[in-house]
C-alpha cells in the first residue's frame, strides 16, 4: 500500500477503508477483516456511524499487528467542547478496543447558522484534541467538512490540523476549500468518492473508465488519488472491497482528468456545513 505524508511527518496509507453506512453487525466485522486482508491498513471511523464495536472486533481480528494499521476517528457534533471531547475520546478509544488513535478529526465544524460562539466552540474541542496529541494518544489531529472560513480560527492555534476530511467526488471538487487546504499543508481526504454509489451508472464515468480496463469506482477512487486527495470508499462486499484496492496499476490521462473535472453537479450529498441541521 502507497502513502502519502503528512504535515507532521506520519505516512497515512493512500487509500483508507470507509466504514460510514456499515452496520454495527457481524457484516463490519467481516468487512473490516477483508479489506485487511486484501492489503488495506488503513480505517476511516467515527463514534456517529454507530459501529466501532464492530469495527474493533474487526481490527482485533484481522491478525495484523495494531502499529501495522492506521486507524482514524472522529468526535461527534454533540460532544463538542473540551470536557465533552476528552470522554468522547475515551468512549472511542474503548469502542474500538485501542490505547491509541492515528488520527483524530473534529466531524463537523461548529457553525455560525445555529451558533453565535461558534469559534470559541471550535477551539475549545481543538484544546482537548491538541491535549491528547501531546500526550501521544492521537499521532494526529484535524478536521472534517471545515470550510476556509471554519479553519480559519484554528490555523493560529499551537497544532495546526493536519486532515480536512471533506466530500469529494466527481461532480463535487469543493476548489476554494482544497486550495485552502493546499495552501496551507492540510492533505484532503474524500469522504464518499463514490458519491455514495451514485457516480457509477455515469454514462461518462463508465466510458471513461472503459478505456483503462477499470470500473467506474476505480476510476472515482484513481481520480482522487490523481488529485492528492486521499479517498475512503466504503463497502462491505468482499469483492468490491478488493476492486476498490486495486486502482495503482494505471493513470488517468491529463485530458480524461479535466474531462472529469468538468462533469457538472450531480451525486453530492447536499450537506453543507454551514446549513446542516445537527
Ligand atoms: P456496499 O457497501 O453494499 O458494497 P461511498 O464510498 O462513495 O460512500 O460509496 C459507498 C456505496 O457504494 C455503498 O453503497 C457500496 O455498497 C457501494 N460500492 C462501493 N464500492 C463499490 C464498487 N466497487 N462497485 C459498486 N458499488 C460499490
Amino acid at each position: 500500500m502507497q502513502t502519502m505524508k503528512l504535515s507532521n511527518g506520519i505516512a497515512i496509507p493512500s487509500v483508507g477503508y470507509g466504514t460510514w453506512q456499515s452496520p454495527d453487525s457481524e457484516i463490519t466485522v467481516a468487512g473490516v477483516k477483508a479489506a485487511v486482508s486484501c492489503g488495506y491498513r488503513h480505517i476511516d471511523a467515527a463514534a456517529i456511524y454507530g459501529n466501532e464495536v464492530s469495527v474493533g472486533k474487526g481490527i482485533a481480528a484481522c491478525g495484523i499487528p495494531r502499529e501495522d494499521l492506521f486507524i482514524t476517528s472522529k468526535v461527534w457534533n454533540a460532544d463538542r467542547g473540551y470536557d465533552q471531547t476528552l470522554a468522547a475520546f475515551e468512549k472511542t478509544l474503548s469502542d474500538l478496543g485501542l490505547d491509541y488513535l492515528d488520527l483524530y478529526l473534529i466531524h463537523w465544524p461548529a457553525a455560525s447558522h445555529r451558533f453565535k460562539n461558534w469559534e470559541e466552540i471550535n477551539l475549545s474541542t481543538w484544546q482537548a484534541m491538541t491535549e491528547l496529541y501531546k500526550a501521544g494518544k492521537i499521532r494526529a489531529i484535524g478536521v472534517s467538512n471545515f470550510k476556509p472560513h471554519h479553519l480559519a480560527s484554528l490555523m493560529k492555534t499551537e497544532v495546526m490540523p493536519q486532515v480536512n476530511q471533506i466530500e469529494f467526488h466527481p461532480g463535487f471538487l469543493q476548489e476554494d476549500t482544497v486550495r485552502f487546504c493546499r495552501e496551507n499543508g492540510i492533505l484532503v481526504e474524500a469522504w464518499s468518492p463514490l458519491g455514495t454509489g451514485k457516480m457509477l451508472s455515469n454514462p461518462v464515468l463508465q466510458e471513461i473508465s472503459r478505456h483503462y480496463g477499470k470500473s467506474a469506482a476505480q476510476l472515482c477512487i484513481r481520480w482522487c488519488l490523481q488529485h492528492d486527495a486521499l479517498p475512503l470508499p466504503k463497502s462491505v462486499t468482499p469483492s468490491r472491497i478488493q476492486e476498490n484496492i486495486d486502482v495503482f496499476d494505471f493513470e488517468i490521462s491529463a485530458a480524461d482528468m479535466k474531462s472529469i473535472d468538468l462533469m457538472d453537479n450531480f451525486g453530492g450529498s447536499g450537506l453543507d456545513p454551514d446549513k446542516v441541521p445537527f
